[in-house]
């Protein structure tokens, strides 16, 4: 499986295809245009057509193929931010229908693979939250009465069932869930097809539009006019230019996969309380060998570049708390888009017509999120009441969450001033072949690419969506904008919103602007 957002490839990437969609090739008409085919799009696509609407889904690359391929896959209802701060943010009753909406976002996949016979690993798993030494462990106490006030069937116990890692104290999540993302995301894309839905792939969407002539364009020119709804599932909305980018923060996170003999660790997930935290699952790889997938390494998007010592500290964790890994034969990036308060956006887009709907935030918790969305999104496209709406309402606004709010908006506005330094490099000879580099030529700064054969690849270096310095991403090879966490290509075309076009063409820093 080949996708252009980021040249690293994951398990799900390199042992599962998807089955090719073809490009929208002539106007068309549905009730519902999707646009994105990864985990919230398709979930809410497929459960929009079996609940009879005529749906299509668009997505510029293969389904899954944005950061859906690049998850772990842990599906689970401990929340990455806590009960803890839950509670705070939402009070009890928000924690609650925090909880109730990842229980029942497990259950649905479950439900969805066994209804659709799809074969994708899934497999009930027990999760384990410790404090490694060092850390505040009252946390755990604190974390397991809040998720039991949440409802969760919690219970503290001596350590975690792994052989020779000794975690100490530690939470038991019962019940969670794991499976093979991709292959999952293939059979939901035949269900969907099935129930009546269309699938267009390779198709970029340039133009969103809602209210009563609510039509989606790519950029062949075909649109897709949808008389009910938009959805926008595109990992981080391209058709919102501020209001919830403020909101929410990109970050990069990396994962290693190593192969282990076949039950040598038992099958669960186990997270650390650190920040960032350590995130662990294994996969079956074959008859004899399971892959031990851990990640974390976390950092804002486009504010590093340093992608092999991440791998490096990684290996060295993993080795030193499970001897039995091998060889580590997987390693890659993926995007992370953290709200201030802990939960995804998910609803009508604040400031748009009524009936253009995103989802994004996926706070970590992307599987469980992006299922979340669909379950929502269907209730409120066919006028149902849903009880999790206003937790997820992507117009909320919570005093309590302002100093996050603050911290990542100050982080951003000092991006700003990448406008005023000399550049990484001050020659075009200083950039190697296979590497890019910002540099500035006259007022103008530019993003370099030399490809293997030495030719050079010059774009504007200002972000289209609201204009900052983007920065090079060695480890996929990708222009990454450090403010809101768009994305581009080595030849400067946009793999990761909230920008909607690609770079401008060199020397013309206000090109391709989205306003
Ligand atoms: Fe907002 Fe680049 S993503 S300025």
């Amino acid at each position: 499986m080949h996708t252009d957002n980021g040249q690293t490839r994951s398990v799900w990437m390199t042992t599962a295809d998807t089955a090719p969609a073809p490009a929208l090739t002539m106007d068309t008409t549905a009730d519902v245009c999707v646009v994105g085919a990864g985990i919230a799009g398709l979930t809410t696509a497929y459960l929009l057509a079996r609940a009879g609407h005529r749906v299509v889904v668009l997505d510029d690359g293969p389904v899954a193929g944005g950061e859906t391929c690049r998850t772990t896959a842990h599906i689970s209802n401990a929340l990455d931010d806590r009960y803890v701060e839950l509670e705070k943010l939402f009070g009890e009753d928000g924690a609650r229908l925090a909880a109730a909406s990842h229980t029942a976002a497990i259950d649905t996949i479950e439900d969805i693979a066994r209804a659709e016979r799809i074969d994708c690993d899934f497999e009930r798993v027990d999760g384990y939250l410790y404090a490694p030494p060092g850390e505040d462990r009252d946390l755990l106490a604190r974390e397991l009465a809040a998720g039991r006030r949440a409802g969760l069937d919690l219970t503290m116990v001596e350590r975690a069932p792994v052989d020779g890692f000794d975690t100490g104290a530690c939470i038991r999540f019962p019940n969670q869930g794991q499976f093979h993302p991709v292959r999952y995301m293939r059979g939901l894309a035949d269900a969907f097809e099935r129930a009546g839905g269309r699938l267009f792939g390779h198709t970029h969407a340039h133009r969103i539009e809602g209210g009563a002539a609510a039509r989606v364009e790519a950029s062949s020119g075909h649109a897709v006019s949808a008389s009910r709804a938009v959805v926008v599932a595109t990992n981080s909305p391209v058709n919102d230019l501020v209001a919830i980018h403020t909101k929410q923060a990109g970050y990069r996170t990396y994962v290693i996969g190593a192969r282990v003999p076949q039950g040598r660790i038992p099958h669960v997930l186990l997270w650390d309380t650190l920040d960032p935290y350590h995130y662990v699952r294994l996969q079956p790889l074959d008859d004899s060998y399971d892959v031990l997938i851990v990640g974390g390494e976390d950092h804002k998007t486009g504010q590093a570049d340093d992608m092999d010592a991440r791998y490096a500290r990684l290996e060295t964790w993993t080795r030193e708390r499970f001897p039995a890994t091998e060889r580590v034969e997987y390693r890659w990036s993926g995007q992370v888009m953290e709200p201030v308060d802990g939960l995804a956006f998910i609803g009508r887009n604040p400031l748009d017509a009524d009936n253009v709907f995103v989802a994004t935030g996926d706070s970590g918790n992307g599987i469980t999120h992006g299922t979340i969305a669909g379950l929502l999104l269907t209730d409120l496209i066919s006028g149902r009441e849903n009880p999790w709406a206003g937790i997820y309402d992507p117009s909320r606004k919570s005093l309590r969450s302002i100093k996050r709010f603050a911290a990542e908006n100050l982080n951003v506005a000092a991006q700003y001033a990448d406008y005023l330094t000399a550049g990484d490099v001050s020659s075009l000879d200083r950039i190697a072949p296979g590497t890019g580099a910002v540099l500035r030529r006259g007022l103008s700064k530019l993003a370099v690419y030399r490809d293997e054969s030495g030719a050079l690849h010059e774009r504007s270096a200002i972000c289209p969506h609201l204009g900052c310095v983007v920065a090079w991403n060695s480890g996929e090879r990708t222009w990454d904008c450090p403010c809101h966490a768009s994305r581009f290509a080595t030849d400067g075309h946009v793999v990761n919103g909230p920008a909607i076009t690609g770079l401008g063409a060199a020397g013309d820093d206000d090109a391709d602007a989205n306003g």
